[in-house]
């Protein structure tokens, strides 16, 4: 039988009692149990921060990663063709599927000279977020291939002929309006574009003669705007080619329609005193300067992108001067799932901004402040079996 005697007399004990006492003489040397513990475990390494999503870290890197993020995609489209059994594979091979999914790979590298040339521009702008180690050569910073490319389409819609037909459905209706004011009174007045993505909307703002500031919070946009002011990086129209349908064969009518390259910008835009940039959140904004507050706020496909609708119309209530005008065009394509804290309908929205201070011009109006719908695309492929066409209203609300 085990007893207490042999317990005491056993090599069990002087095993157990070893840890014991080490751990109660390194207590006493080193006080707290929690001062141990970077001991045991080595040192803590600091937590490196995930960048935001629409930060310039993670911006840089989808930039960076774009031609990596194409081809693995394209490799799994070549494994899928591979795994067909030898007759269909050879269908394919006679339909020349296999010279579309090669030249789907130079389209990458079509694109990747710009998104390089982004990314590169990228780390001259912003030398400590995207410092060696940081952010841009961080393996944990996965790059977005989804946000490149639509920001590689806004290259099209805003800046290349390809894009003038969209362009102007909806930015005409804008123009009209701020084209009414005196071309001389222009010069004194400010406007506002949020949610400017590249830019070109409220480039054209500022060829009108307004003191125009884009802001925009998304460094996917803001990078490959800059990437258009840079001097180092466009010089010429026209200067740079893309295939920016190459990544989606679905409804094209022909192979040639699917690669096709479109040149851009068919304007080569710079700041100036009348073109400013505002890059991060507008809901941060102040007024400008020794103004009562901008003369106008202009929101193209804007607000439905609001978490808040109502903190969005009370901004751009409280950015205005009082009789200055806001003017809106978009859908109304909340962020579902109870991320958009009130998805509204138009009825809505429009009593929300009377409730804010907003006389909207009603449809009868008779100016061309009336309120309209607009029959309109967004970053659409012309020549694609499929067309997604809003119904997006158009309005102007004046500041009581
Ligand atoms: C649907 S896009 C429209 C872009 C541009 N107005 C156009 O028509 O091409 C909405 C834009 O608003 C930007 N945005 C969303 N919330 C913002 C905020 N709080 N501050 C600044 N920009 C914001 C997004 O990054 C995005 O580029």
């Amino acid at each position: 039988m085990f007893t207490v005697q042999h317990l005491l007399a056993s090599d069990h004990l002087i095993a157990a009692l070893i840890p014991l006492v080490l751990l109660v003489l390194s207590l006493h040397i080193l006080g707290h149990p929690k001062h141990l513990l970077p001991l045991i475990l080595g040192p803590a390494r600091p937590r490196a921060a995930v960048p935001a999503h629409f930060s310039v870290e993670r911006a840089a890197a989808s930039y960076a990663q774009y031609a990596r993020l194409a081809r693995a995609e394209l490799a799994v489209m070549r494994t899928a063709y591979a795994r067909l059994r030898w007759a269909h594979r050879r269908a394919g091979y006679d339909l020349g599927y296999p010279r579309k999914l090669a030249r789907a790979d130079d389209a990458v590298r079509t694109n990747a000279v710009v998104a390089d040339a982004v990314a590169r521009l990228a780390h001259r702008a912003f030398p400590d977020e995207l410092a060696p180690g940081g952010g841009f050569l961080r393996p944990g910073v996965a790059g977005d291939l989804g946000r490149v490319r639509e920001a590689l389409k806004h290259f099209v819609r805003d800046w290349s002929e390809e894009g003038r037909a969209e362009r102007e459905a909806i930015f005409g209706p804008v123009l009209e309006v701020l084209g009414e004011v005196e071309p001389a009174r222009r010069e004194s007045m400010r406007v506002l574009v949020p949610g400017a993505g590249l830019g070109r909307l409220a480039w054209e703002i500022s060829q009108l003669g307004y003191a125009t500031t884009a802001n925009e919070l998304s460094y996917f946009m803001n990078l490959a705007l800059r990437f258009l002011l840079s001097e180092d990086c466009t010089r010429a129209p026209n200067q740079h080619v893309l295939q920016p349908y190459a990544s989606w064969f679905s409804h094209q009518r022909t192979a040639d329609a699917v690669f096709r390259e479109v040149a851009f910008p068919d304007a080569v835009p710079r700041l100036s005193d009348r073109f400013a940039l505002a890059e991060g959140d507008f809901l941060a904004l102040r007024a400008p300067a020794g103004a009562d507050g901008y003369d106008a706020v202009v929101t193209l496909f804007f607000i439905d992108t609001s978490l808040n609708v109502l903190e969005t119309l009370e901004h751009v209530h409280s950015l205005l001067r009082p009789g200055g005008r806001w003017i809106n065009l978009g859908p109304l394509l909340w962020t579902s799932g109870g991320a958009t804290a009130m998805e509204l309908s138009l009825e809505e929205v429009l009593a929300l901004a009377a409730t804010v201070g907003f006389d909207v011009a009603p449809p009868d109006d008779g100016t061309k402040c009336a309120r309209r719908t607009v029959e309109c695309e967004y970053t659409a492929d012309k020549t694609a079996m499929m067309r997604w066409l809003y119904q997006a209203e158009f309005w102007v609300g004046t500041k009581r």
